[in-house]
């Protein structure tokens, strides 16, 4: 059990750091004047969702699912937890579009750094929500 929480916060720590720092990375290609650089952070931001974001992502649901089955907890901060973690999915699949449509010739104005910066909020916020409802557990 122990060892099951240690690799449920162990790869939290990287799905929520990497879903964070995405949007940075594209917005930063977004806004880069030379070609070179724009290429450069896009590579990065391609490499970081497939190599970082969604396997850690992967590991934190299944290790948070491995903990639910071992516990049968079915308390209700449990239940409101796992909305928080819809929306930090949601704001996954965003990172990934938002990856794609920077790959564009013609990127769509839907991923304009200001695009970018509402994802990185809006995932601030379910971590931050998902956070105090595990740690505080309040109902
Ligand atoms: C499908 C996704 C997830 C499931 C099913 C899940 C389930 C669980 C369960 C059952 C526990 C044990 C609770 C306890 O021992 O009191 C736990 C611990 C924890 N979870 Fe998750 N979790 C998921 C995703 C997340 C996310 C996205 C976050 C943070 C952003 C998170 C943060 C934590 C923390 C900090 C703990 C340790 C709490 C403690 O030891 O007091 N989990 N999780």
């Amino acid at each position: 059990m122990t060892l099951l929480k240690a690799l449920h916060l162990g790869a939290l720590i990287c799905w929520c750091g990497s879903l964070l720092y995405l949007p940075a990375l594209v917005a930063a290609a977004r806004a880069a004047p030379a070609a070179l650089e724009r290429d450069g952070y896009r590579r990065c931001a391609r490499q970081l969702f497939v190599v970082g974001l969604t396997p850690a992502a992967l590991v934190a649901i299944m290790s948070g699912t491995g903990l639910f089955l071992a516990q049968g907890n079915t308390a209700l901060w449990l239940v409101a937890k796992l909305g928080a973690v819809a929306g930090m999915a949601v704001c996954h699949v965003l990172c990934g579009a938002l990856v794609l449509n920077s790959e564009q010739t013609t990127p769509r104005a839907w991923s304009a750094p200001a695009a970018c910066h509402a994802v990185t909020a809006a995932a601030a916020g379910f971590i931050g929500l998902a956070l105090w409802l595990v740690l505080a557990k309040p109902f």
